[in-house]
């Protein structure tokens, strides 16, 4: 098992450019099955969930091709995506098993395209994760309300449906997902669906953007209801995968809690208004450009409570990455997170470091110190590890981080980018 050695207290400096979403990418991949004429991503990180999904859609009989984009001789190749080609008019094997599904709970995404495209799906269920029980209920009841005839047993979603027809929908919740894999199926339902309480994530809107240019009519994406007309066949398209804005907001953390000064290239900081607004009231001085964003950090931050929701709020997916900030910033913050039952594992492991967390259901109370102290401690899930390496960063001396492997599922080359801007960092076996 891989693992991560830091040598923190290095402030990080220099430019680094950020990967093709890993968000976006996932349901974009999916997208592919809807149609028989070949769909062309760029811009895809080279991540492993990218790999397991390819996988998945490979088993199905979909014809995957897949080549890095020719970096300029001296650029490190982080950060440069690769090119895939997915071919679907061969699809014959609408399963989706559950030893593929276990590693990635995103391959539910293939069950709306599969309804849609074969008439029937047998996608297992993808069981919960280290941040909480994870159901696809809502996706589920949409797919019903379309008029698939579904059964769960054996650990299996069995769907089936000579042709969905469109409906009114609305998710209990905001859920991205079963936002996306509602839209994907409406597509080529019969007649018009309307989505109410559809999730505003900007991987929603990309995708979205992706279908339109596939002959689908959508309209409304990015607002909370979606209107789909569908239709008899979608054609092929070439999408270029939107910036990953959680791995621009995890290195802007990094930045700001070593006290450092860095520029993302290939950023947009259009989708990370919440997040900005919270590193600016630390204390940061932020720049957008046009596809960059700077970051300035002050001598100490000052700490930020947050709150997270669904989009445009603050984003769940950046709550581990703002206590490591917290455990270091000057004051208290109080930390709510609203989405998921159990994602605040991260805390342990910081106060192995040294920080001080008191955890009250879905509240933690940080009290930022003015150093953390290196130690071995362990990941759990992708963005309690991303939180982990910050805070190895900043802490003094050596940090080893353990089970790293939920690190490469959704952050390219990232010990890679991180020693690019100066950090004394290495993967060890
Ligand atoms: C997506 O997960 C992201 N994953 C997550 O990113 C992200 O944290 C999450 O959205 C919230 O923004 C991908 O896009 C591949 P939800 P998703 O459905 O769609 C409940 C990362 O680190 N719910 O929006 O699975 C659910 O339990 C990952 O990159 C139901 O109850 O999340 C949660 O409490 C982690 N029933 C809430 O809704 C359902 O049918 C929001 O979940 C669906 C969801």
């Amino acid at each position: 098992m891989d693992k991560l050695l830091i040598a923190g207290g290095i402030p990080l400096s220099g430019e680094v450019a950020i990967s093709g979403a890993k968000n976006a990418a996932l349901p974009l991949l999916c997208a592919a099955l809807l149609t028989k004429e070949p769909v062309t991503f760029t811009n895809v990180p080279h991540l492993n969930d990218i790999g397991t999904m390819l996988k998945l859609l490979a088993q199905m009989g979909v014809r995957v091709t897949r080549e890095a984009e020719k970096v300029p001789a001296g650029t490190h190749s982080a950060g440069a995506g690769d090119t895939v080609t997915l071919d679907a008019a061969g699809l014959n094997n609408a399963v989706a098993p559950y030893e593929m599904v276990k590693t990635m709970r995103a391959s539910i995404l293939v069950l709306g395209p599969l309804v849609a495209r074969a008439g029937e799906a047998r996608v297992s269920l993808p069981g919960g994760c280290a941040i909480g029980a994870r159901p696809v209920d809502q996706h589920i009841k949409g797919l019903t309300a379309m008029g698939a005839e579904i059964a769960v047993e054996h650990g299996y979603v069995h769907a089936r449906a000579a042709r969905l027809k469109g409906a009114r929908l609305f998710t209990d919740m905001v859920t991205v997902t079963g936002t996306e894999n509602l839209m994907m199926a409406a597509c080529l339902a019969q007649g018009e669906t309307v989505i109410e309480n559809a999730a505003r994530e900007p991987e929603v809107v990309d995708l979205a953007n992706c279908l339109v240019a596939m002959g689908a009519r959508i309209s409304g994406a990015g607002g909370d209801v979606i209107r789909i007309q569908g239709v008899d066949a979608l054609h092929g398209a070439t999408h270029r995968i939107m910036p990953d804005r959680i791995e621009t907001g995890t290195y802007l953390c990094a930045a700001a809690a070593t006290g450092g000064e860095v520029r993302l290239t290939g950023a947009s900081a259009t989708s990370l208004d919440a997040v900005i607004d919270k590193l600016m009231d630390t204390g940061c001085e932020i720049i957008a450009e046009r596809d960059a964003i700077r970051l300035r950090a002050p001598p100490r931050l000052t700490a930020v409570s947050i709150r997270t929701a669904p989009y445009p709020a603050f984003p769940t997916d950046m709550q581990a990455q703002f206590m490591a900030i917290n455990a270091v910033a000057e004051g208290t913050a109080v930390m709510r997170e609203t989405i998921f039952e159990n994602r605040f594992m991260h805390a342990v492991e910081l106060i192995r470091l040294g920080a001080d967390i008191k955890i009250d259901g879905n509240t933690a109370f940080v009290t930022g110190r003015p150093k953390l102290d290196g130690a071995t401690v362990m990941a759990t899930d992708l963005r309690a590890s991303a939180s982990l390496v910050i805070a190895g960063l900043v802490a003094q001396g050596e940090t080893l981080i353990e089970r790293i492997y939920h690190l490469d599922r959704g952050y390219e080359g990232l010990e890679h980018k991180l020693a690019a801007l100066g950090a004394d960092i290495r993967r060890v076996k």
